[in-house]
Protein backbone atom coordinates (compact mmCIF):
# COMPACT_ATOMS: atom_id res chain seq x y z
CA UNK A 1 0.00 0.00 0.00
CA UNK A 2 1.23 3.56 -0.86
CA UNK A 3 2.22 5.58 2.01
CA UNK A 4 1.01 9.00 0.69
CA UNK A 5 -1.59 9.45 -2.27
CA UNK A 6 -0.76 11.20 -5.56
CA UNK A 7 -3.76 14.23 -6.12
CA UNK A 8 -3.50 16.91 -8.36
CA UNK A 9 -4.53 20.12 -7.23
CA UNK A 10 -5.45 21.79 -9.93
CA UNK A 11 -8.39 22.37 -9.73
CA UNK A 12 -9.74 19.86 -12.67
CA UNK A 13 -12.21 17.68 -10.98
CA UNK A 14 -12.38 15.14 -13.95
CA UNK A 15 -8.24 14.78 -13.72
CA UNK A 16 -8.52 14.69 -10.09
CA UNK A 17 -10.73 11.87 -10.18
CA UNK A 18 -9.04 10.22 -12.84
CA UNK A 19 -6.04 10.33 -10.50
CA UNK A 20 -7.26 9.10 -7.36
CA UNK A 21 -9.53 5.86 -8.81
CA UNK A 22 -6.60 3.50 -9.76
CA UNK A 23 -5.33 4.66 -5.68
CA UNK A 24 -8.51 3.71 -3.84
CA UNK A 25 -8.30 0.59 -6.15
CA UNK A 26 -4.82 0.15 -4.95
CA UNK A 27 -5.92 0.89 -1.90
CA UNK A 28 -9.25 -1.65 -1.50
CA UNK A 29 -8.10 -4.06 -3.85
CA UNK A 30 -6.20 -6.26 -1.03
CA UNK A 31 -8.70 -5.68 1.75
CA UNK A 32 -12.27 -7.41 1.89
CA UNK A 33 -13.53 -5.40 5.08
CA UNK A 34 -16.13 -2.93 4.03
CA UNK A 35 -15.73 -0.79 6.73
CA UNK A 36 -12.05 -0.73 6.74
CA UNK A 37 -12.31 0.28 2.97
CA UNK A 38 -15.35 2.97 3.59
CA UNK A 39 -12.81 4.73 5.77
CA UNK A 40 -10.08 4.45 3.74
CA UNK A 41 -12.40 6.02 0.73
CA UNK A 42 -13.71 8.78 2.99
CA UNK A 43 -10.24 9.83 3.53
CA UNK A 44 -9.52 9.98 -0.04
CA UNK A 45 -12.71 11.80 -1.04
CA UNK A 46 -12.02 14.64 1.58
CA UNK A 47 -7.92 15.08 1.27
CA UNK A 48 -8.33 15.32 -2.54
CA UNK A 49 -11.52 17.69 -3.04
CA UNK A 50 -11.43 19.00 0.31
CA UNK A 51 -15.33 18.47 1.05
CA UNK A 52 -17.24 19.85 4.53
CA UNK A 53 -18.09 15.97 5.11
CA UNK A 54 -18.00 12.57 3.16
CA UNK A 55 -18.88 9.61 4.78
CA UNK A 56 -21.01 6.38 4.71
CA UNK A 57 -24.21 5.29 6.51
CA UNK A 58 -25.07 1.66 6.28
CA UNK A 59 -28.80 0.77 6.07
CA UNK A 60 -29.79 -1.60 9.09
CA UNK A 61 -33.15 -2.96 8.97
CA UNK A 62 -35.03 0.07 8.93
CA UNK A 63 -32.67 3.20 9.32
CA UNK A 64 -29.23 4.23 8.01
CA UNK A 65 -26.40 4.51 10.94
CA UNK A 66 -23.39 6.15 10.61
CA UNK A 67 -20.25 4.58 9.14
CA UNK A 68 -16.82 5.64 8.52
CA UNK A 69 -16.44 9.16 7.90
CA UNK A 70 -14.45 12.42 7.31
CA UNK A 71 -15.50 15.87 8.43
CA UNK A 72 -17.53 17.29 11.50
CA UNK A 73 -19.90 14.81 13.62
CA UNK A 74 -22.77 13.47 12.21
CA UNK A 75 -26.47 12.33 12.69
CA UNK A 76 -26.09 9.01 13.62
CA UNK A 77 -29.29 7.46 12.51
CA UNK A 78 -31.84 8.20 9.91
CA UNK A 79 -34.70 6.77 8.94
CA UNK A 80 -35.98 4.87 5.42
CA UNK A 81 -37.41 7.78 3.32
CA UNK A 82 -36.48 10.24 5.39
CA UNK A 83 -33.53 13.39 4.54
CA UNK A 84 -32.01 12.82 1.39
CA UNK A 85 -30.13 10.04 2.10
CA UNK A 86 -33.29 8.19 3.14
CA UNK A 87 -34.99 8.95 -0.41
CA UNK A 88 -32.18 8.33 -2.23
CA UNK A 89 -31.79 4.57 -0.43
CA UNK A 90 -35.77 4.57 -0.66
CA UNK A 91 -35.55 5.31 -4.09
CA UNK A 92 -32.60 3.22 -5.15
CA UNK A 93 -31.11 6.45 -7.40
CA UNK A 94 -28.83 8.59 -6.28
CA UNK A 95 -29.40 12.51 -5.68
CA UNK A 96 -27.98 15.77 -6.36
CA UNK A 97 -29.13 18.70 -4.44
CA UNK A 98 -27.50 22.04 -5.52
CA UNK A 99 -29.22 23.68 -2.64
CA UNK A 100 -29.63 22.02 0.67
CA UNK A 101 -32.07 24.70 1.63
CA UNK A 102 -35.08 23.49 -1.17
CA UNK A 103 -34.77 20.20 -0.38
CA UNK A 104 -38.07 19.01 1.65
CA UNK A 105 -36.81 17.23 4.63
CA UNK A 106 -33.19 17.96 4.33
CA UNK A 107 -31.75 17.08 7.64
CA UNK A 108 -28.81 19.36 8.92
CA UNK A 109 -26.40 17.77 10.40
CA UNK A 110 -24.21 20.69 9.89
CA UNK A 111 -25.77 24.24 9.20
CA UNK A 112 -22.17 25.22 6.79
CA UNK A 113 -23.59 22.42 4.42
CA UNK A 114 -25.17 24.17 1.77
CA UNK A 115 -25.29 21.34 -1.18
CA UNK A 116 -25.31 17.72 -1.29
CA UNK A 117 -24.86 14.48 -3.18
CA UNK A 118 -25.93 11.06 -2.38
CA UNK A 119 -25.12 7.68 -3.79
CA UNK A 120 -26.65 4.22 -2.95
CA UNK A 121 -24.79 1.45 -2.89
CA UNK A 122 -26.48 -1.57 -4.28
CA UNK A 123 -26.17 -5.36 -4.23
CA UNK A 124 -28.35 -7.78 -5.41
CA UNK A 125 -31.25 -4.66 -5.74
CA UNK A 126 -30.82 -3.81 -2.32
CA UNK A 127 -29.11 -0.67 -1.02
CA UNK A 128 -27.18 -1.90 1.83
CA UNK A 129 -25.64 1.50 2.19
CA UNK A 130 -25.16 5.09 1.27
CA UNK A 131 -22.13 7.76 0.18
CA UNK A 132 -23.37 11.34 1.67
CA UNK A 133 -21.00 14.24 0.53
CA UNK A 134 -21.76 17.65 1.80
CA UNK A 135 -20.10 20.67 0.45
CA UNK A 136 -20.08 24.57 1.56
CA UNK A 137 -20.54 25.42 -1.85
CA UNK A 138 -23.87 25.67 -3.42
CA UNK A 139 -24.58 23.82 -6.77
CA UNK A 140 -21.67 21.89 -5.80
CA UNK A 141 -22.26 18.78 -7.36
CA UNK A 142 -22.90 17.60 -11.15
CA UNK A 143 -22.54 14.93 -13.38
CA UNK A 144 -18.75 14.31 -13.89
CA UNK A 145 -19.24 13.79 -9.64
CA UNK A 146 -22.12 11.49 -10.30
CA UNK A 147 -20.22 9.79 -12.50
CA UNK A 148 -17.17 9.07 -10.87
CA UNK A 149 -18.77 8.82 -7.51
CA UNK A 150 -21.04 6.07 -8.66
CA UNK A 151 -17.71 4.31 -10.20
CA UNK A 152 -16.16 4.36 -6.75
CA UNK A 153 -18.77 3.36 -5.14
CA UNK A 154 -18.91 0.42 -7.51
CA UNK A 155 -15.43 -0.55 -6.77
CA UNK A 156 -16.75 -0.62 -3.03
CA UNK A 157 -19.08 -3.19 -3.91
N1 LIG B 1 -28.08 15.81 5.01
C1 LIG B 1 -28.31 14.39 5.13
C2 LIG B 1 -28.00 13.92 6.53
C3 LIG B 1 -26.63 13.38 6.69
S1 LIG B 1 -25.46 14.58 6.88
O1 LIG B 1 -25.46 15.48 5.71
C4 LIG B 1 -23.96 13.99 7.16
C5 LIG B 1 -29.73 14.06 4.76
O2 LIG B 1 -30.56 14.96 4.53
O3 LIG B 1 -30.04 12.88 4.66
Amino acid sequence: MAEELNIPHTGNKKETYEAILPQIEALIGGEKDLIANMANVSAVLKEAFHFLWVGFYLAKEDQLVLGPFQGPIACTRIQYGKGVCGTAWKQSEAIVVPDVDVFPGHIACSSRSRSEIVIPMITDNKVFAVLDIDSELLNRFDKEDLYYLKRICDLLG
